[in-house]
């Protein structure tokens, strides 16, 4: 008999109770005549549906594991159950047997795992490549590194019955829905009335996530906003999110259009080495110490103070007890001059060699030696204005340095300036409520990486500045207390910058 592994088919069965309540709010918004659980498990959204839906004239269900395939047989003789594999299933089996009378309910709950997720761990349930690459409209999914599986099923199901006249209720993750709604435009399949219903996934499944109810019409016009309630609420709007005139923000409530723009300096990610063990050094009574808690004696003219998202929160720094060792100006310069430059170094980073050579990524195949990313001239600016990318709340926060210019993660977004009063003033605009709001309206508080170069550039500078008095911009430098004057001059200096 095979064993199921339960991370890697998913396998968190949804309580039947929980169907039910799906099954309510939908019940609403469709009567359909043919129902299709793609993955039914042990079959409660095939009871539910059955129960609920009295003009159903027959149940398809496709399921991998046998033990549960067999359990569900006697559930209702309406039941059509396949035990098979949903990424190698030929959906004509289901397609010839809708007419054009038909409603079809697609209904169930994906497994919520990504592909990284399962090959880390040399699971297998996967997509096939060749037959990913078939589908349409795949491009965005089969171009990115990672995606949910549940993500794949859901947009595989929405092509394979864009022609039919149906409606899809999924459970998922709420990152699925925004990702769909963010390249809805790539697709070929067309989908209205779209709608997410929040839900407590600890609670129904005890994993810890952003999960929901997914509900749209396959249709021929394309919808492109999501109304968003909350499962125990279903009819009080909570807010939307979407595409409006050809942009995408993650609430409409908060849309400050004034603020949508270009920001008109490049948003910078910090240093990425993949080796912090190594390259990241704390300073003890005047040593350095590795992350192996060994000591590091190395010339200190390429070890440069380094900053951490946990380390933005307030909005002045101008040192750090860590340090990172920048072995390159910009990406992909030789290394060897570190040899005749500092010889300690050199032979600290040979000392280590074997593990710098074995980063997994393969952005550092065929890199010189010792190779770091995220590295340019912008990289030394002594002044920066940076921001964490992992926040929930943006802060941004003015690095400040006389002597080595301050370096951040890659978990972290920076620009540089000359001065550092124009970074003081840029820091005082971004933290102004005006700005916030509108980031919140773009920025999607469910994943990991909130703030991305792209949200960030999308800050209308130049805007915010003209919409900012002196006055006003000094009542906001006044919270911060940083002891530092910005006169009107400078202020006036700096707009000048900014807008011609
Ligand atoms: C999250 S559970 C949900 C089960 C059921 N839909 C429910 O809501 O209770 C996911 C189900 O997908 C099944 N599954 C996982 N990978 C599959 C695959 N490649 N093909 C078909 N079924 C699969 C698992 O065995 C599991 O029963």
């Amino acid at each position: 008999m095979l064993i199921f592994n339960k991370l890697e088919y998913g396998d968190y069965q949804t309580p039947l109770n929980f169907c039910e309540k799906v099954v309510n709010i939908i019940q609403k918004e469709v009567n359909p005549s043919i129902i299709l659980e793609p993955t039914f498990g042990i079959g409660n959204f095939i009871k539910a549906t059955n129960q609920k839906f009295d003009r159903v004239k027959k149940i398809y269900g496709i399921e991998i594991n046998k033990e549960y395939f067999e359990k569900v047989q006697d559930i209702t003789s309406k039941f059509i159950g396949y035990n098979e594999n949903i990424f190698e299933f030929n959906h004509k089996n289901i397609i010839n047997n809708i007419d054009k009378n038909d409603e079809l309910l697609i209904i169930g709950n994906p497994p919520w795992i990504t592909n990284s997720q399962l090959m880390m761990k040399e699971l297998a349930n996967l997509p096939k490549k060749n037959n990913f690459k078939k589908l349409k409209g795949f491009e965005s999914i089969t171009g990115a590194s990672n995606f949910d599986i549940c993500e794949y099923i859901i947009l595989d199901l929405l092509n394979q019955y864009s022609d039919i006249n149906a409606s899809i209720a999924m459970l998922c993750k709420t990152s699925v829905v925004t990702n769909i709604i963010k390249e809805i435009n790539k697709y070929k399949f067309k989908i209205s009335n779209i709608k997410m219903y929040l839900f407590d996934a600890k609670k129904v499944f005890g994993v810890n996530c952003e999960a929901c109810l997914f509900f749209a019409k396959i249709d021929n016009i394309c919808e492109k906003t999501v109304d968003v309630y909350n499962i125990e609420n279903p009819n009080d709007l909570i807010y939307k999110f979407g595409w409006k005139q050809n942009k995408f923000y993650s609430n409409f409530e908060m849309i400050d259009s004034n603020v949508d723009g270009k920001f008109p300096i490049e948003w910078r990610q910090g240093i990425k080495h993949d080796c912090s063990k190594i390259m990241e050094l704390r300073l003890i009574n005047n040593k350095y110490f590795n992350g192996l808690k060994e000591e590091v004696e190395v010339e200190s003219n390429l070890v440069y103070p380094l900053l951490k998202s946990s380390d933005l929160k307030k909005n002045y720094i101008d040192k750090s007890d860590k340090f990172v060792i920048v072995t390159q100006n910009k990406v992909k310069q030789d290394t060897t001059y570190i040899a005749e430059d500092s010889p300690k170094l050199w032979n600290y980073l040979n000392k280590n060699k074997e593990k710098l050579d074995s980063r997994k990524s393969s952005i550092y195949n065929n890199a010189p030696a010792f190779s770091i990313f995220g590295i340019g001239d912008y990289s030394f600016y002594k002044y920066k204005v940076a921001i964490s990318g992992f926040y929930k709340k943006p802060n941004f926060v003015v690095l400040s340095s006389n002597e080595k210019s301050i370096m951040l993660d890659d978990t972290c977004y920076f620009i540089g300036f000359e001065k550092e009063k124009d970074a003081i003033i840029t820091m005082t605009l971004l933290n102004s409520q005006k700005v916030q709001d509108f980031l919140y309206s773009i920025a999607f508080l469910d994943k990991k990486r909130p703030y991305t170069k792209e949200v960030l550039m999308r800050i209308d500078l130049p805007k915010i500045i003209e919409d900012t008095n002196f006055c006003t911009f000094q009542s906001m430098l006044n919270q911060y207390n940083i002891e530092k004057t910005i006169t009107e001059d400078d202020y006036r200096e700096y707009k000048n910058i900014f807008i011609n």
